[in-house]
């Protein structure tokens, strides 16, 4: 019987998960398919027994419900839980368990340009949801240090805070970061500040950034933020957003059917995706 998968969130017009999991079922010619739903908050709890009752293989969860969807699950595994948000669920022998795959495929891209986080010192800029999944994925790693810079201390300080892997971390204004900016070996930019269709926009200037450090934007529309351009203009190393996506969808392709995909598949199905949709 050919099995279902199945992404939601509100609104999901956009998501690129669709063509990205269906091309990969069709390539590994697997009998599967993946289907978008968007789904209210109010109903996220009827669309996740309906699925479960229905026997759903598997699915991806998105903006905005991958924190309300940890209570209607069976399980949630540790780092998932500890960053307070699910974005794959594997249907295992008929309980729903739950898991983030958004850190662990920021990593795996960040390794296509930096072998190993540990020793480095890092700067993640934001506090939201994207940038607790990459803190706590990256604590694991042993960095030299890992600071938050955020408009909002308070939510830096929780971050930091609520993290249950041990670290040297600082929370800092962004005008703060902003000073200090040459003191990093990697920084992560995860706020939505310079997404389309706001492209202008960036979070802090980059007048202090060290030519020798990488610079990461996880925006992938606009391709190359404003950010990552000025970045690039003053030598550093940049990756954007598509790295992230795809192998965080990768990594949930591995959970679903126990095959590692082909990644450059993957990006170059993505790149085409946005093709027609950049800005
Ligand atoms: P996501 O889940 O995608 O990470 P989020 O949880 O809404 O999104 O988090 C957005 C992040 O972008 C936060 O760090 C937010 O800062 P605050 O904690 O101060 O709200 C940051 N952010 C969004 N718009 C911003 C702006 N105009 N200036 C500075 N920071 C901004």
């Amino acid at each position: 019987m050919k099995k279902l998968f199945a992404v939601l969130g509100d609104p999901i017009g956009h998501s690129m998960s669709p063509i990205m999991h269906n091309d990969l079922f069709s390539y590994y010619q697997i009998d599967a398919h993946y289907l978008p739903f968007q789904v209210k908050g109010e109903n996220l709890r009827d669309a996740v027994k309906g699925l479960k009752a229905i026997g759903v293989a598997g699915f991806n969860v998105t903006v905005p419900h991958k924190s309300e969807i940890i209570p209607l699950l069976d399980e949630v595994d540790e780092l998932a839980a500890s960053i307070g948000a699910v974005n794959t669920v594997v249907n295992e022998g008929g309980k729903l368990i739950g898991y983030n795959t958004d850190g662990p495929g920021f990593l795996k891209g960040l390794h296509e340009h930096v072998p190993s986080a540990a020793g480095q010192k890092i700067l993640v800029i934001g506090a939201g949801g994207a940038a607790r999944a990459i803190y706590f994925t990256l604590a694991r790693e042993n960095p030299l240090a890992i600071d938050i810079a955020n408009r909002t201390l308070e939510t830096a300080l929780k971050l930091i805070g609520d993290c249950p892997y041990t670290n040297f971390s600082r929370a800092l204004s962004l005008a703060e970061a902003n000073q200090k900016l040459a003191e990093y070996d990697l920084i992560i930019q995860t706020t939505t500040i310079g997404m389309s269709p706001k492209i202008a926009d960036q979070p802090l200037d980059l007048g202090n950034l060290s030519h020798e450090s990488m610079v990461c934007d996880i925006i992938y529309n606009p391709l190359e933020t404003q950010f990552l351009r000025e970045a690039s203009i003053k030598g550093a190393k940049i990756q954007n957003g598509i790295d992230m996506f795809v192998y965080q969808g990768a990594l949930a392709f591995e959970r679903w059917t126990g095959i590692f995909p082909d990644v450059e598949r993957m990006r170059e199905n993505v790149l085409q995706q946005l093709g027609g949709k950049i800005c």
